[in-house]
């Protein structure tokens, strides 16, 4: 089959790509798609870890079928129940009946909350192994990488590590699927900061606590459910799992990130923007709120370590995009950045008061480094004055670039 690859002896990954869907979770842009990955163990006795999305249900039989030829399926492993990876159980179960469903008991009371009693279900334990011949699988129970009843599912003898939505990401491979066959660039690491920053974030503890549950095995190759397979470089998709778990942002990035009705609080945006360049600091990102979608923003701010923020008053409050933006911010958790606000009113403000009152309701979780800025109507080179004070502040706790 056409999106069968053979990971290793016996072991095959089955993926779909989805270029169609717009929106992952009907929440999250997809420009460039998303894959969902299976995984196919052959053995004397065969298992199914994971599924796909509902719409592949008949690729997906097709595909295990074509690599199981006559032998029947044994077990299906479930790592993680959300619809994008067990949407195709039914078809599973109603082509081989005697299948044996692998889980946790959370797995089973979600199961059961969606199709019912659809098998035979048995229950692993947390390290339980399950010979399927010459290769054991052993179950890690990690819950909360993002859902209750996740586990990973480790392969003994090859040393692979089946993840969940653990390291994977938005994006569809466009051909590779291994980590080596392609340029793992600025772009695709933006694409799995995302699929972090919108889908696991809120978790970044329990992730924690997943990582240090695996960090005993020797893991050569880690196989998510969205993605690539890495099989040359596992540990860097651990590292970055860990970097932004615990929060790290890149000192030397800031994002300045407003909203506008007319365009005054852009004005002193860019205006920050070019202070900020003159200062010496080189990775500057701008948005607007308004036009950026909430997703790439907050990937952007997991990844820049000081945050620059900007709202015009909006009946008295935040600019809505900037409020949603923020609240976003505190209910998935982030932490440890540097910030800035500055912002615009025409008659009795309210942007820059709710930026405040924001920052205090979540002071422990960053730095502010100065001052607001808050400009009264039409900004001009007098009111802009402040900015420069700003600019400094927020370059003085950056690294120099070389
Ligand atoms: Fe890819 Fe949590 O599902």
């Amino acid at each position: 089959m056409y999106n069968s690859v053979a990971i290793k002896d016996d072991i095959f990954l089955i993926g779909f790509n989805d270029r169609r869907t717009r929106l992952f979770e009907n929440l999250w842009p997809m420009p460039d798609g998303v894959s969902y990955n299976c995984y196919v163990v052959r053995d004397e006795k065969c298992a199914l870890i994971d599924t796909a999305h509902a719409a592949m249900g008949d690729i997906l039989l097709s595909s295990v079928e074509t690599i199981l030829g006559d032998r029947k399926l044994d077990y299906l492993v479930i790592n993680h129940m959300e619809p994008d990876h067990s949407g195709a159980i039914c078809e599973i179960v109603s082509r081989y009946p005697e299948v044996k469903i692998l889980g946790n008991k959370r797995t089973f009371d979600i199961l059961a909350s969606y199709f019912g009693s659809v098998a035979d279900l048995q229950e692993v334990a947390d390290g339980e192994t399950l010979s399927l011949g010459k290769h054991t699988l052993q179950f890690h129970m990690t819950p909360w990488v993002h859902w209750p009843e996740t586990m990973m599912t480790y392969e003994t003898g090859e040393k692979m590590l089946f993840s969940g939505d653990a390291f994977g990401m938005f994006g569809a491979p466009d051909g590779g699927v291994f980590d080596d066959q392609v340029d793992f660039n600025a772009r695709l690491e933006g694409e799995m900061r995302r699929y972090y920053s919108n889908i696991v974030a809120k978790y970044g503890t329990m992730v924690q606590k997943a990582l240090t549950k695996i960090s005993p095995l020797t893991v050569n190759m880690i196989c998510p459910v969205h993605g690539f397979v890495w099989r040359e470089n596992p540990a860097k998709v651990v590292g970055l799992y860990d970097k932004w778990s615990r929060c790290e942002g890149d000192p030397g990035a800031v994002m300045i990130v407003y909203g506008t009705l007319y365009g005054f609080t852009a004005q002193i945006a860019d205006y920050i923007a070019r202070l900020l360049a003159a200062e010496g600091v080189k990775d500057i990102r701008v948005y607007d709120s308004s036009k950026t979608h909430l997703s790439f923003l907050l990937s952007e701010a997991w990844r820049c370590g000081t945050l620059v923020l900007g709202s015009c008053a909006y009946n008295t409050q935040m600019f809505p995009a900037m409020d949603e933006f923020t609240r976003k911010l505190s209910f998935i958790g982030l932490k440890n950045r540097r910030l800035a606000f500055f912002g615009e009113y025409s008659w009795n403000g309210g942007g820059v008061r709710n930026l405040n009152a924001w920052y205090e309701a979540g002071k422990e979780c960053y730095e502010l480094v100065c001052a607001p800025v808050e400009i009264h109507g039409r900004p001009d080179d007098q009111k802009l004055a402040g900015c420069t004070e700003l600019a400094k502040a927020v370059a003085a706790g950056i690294p120099k670039s070389k």
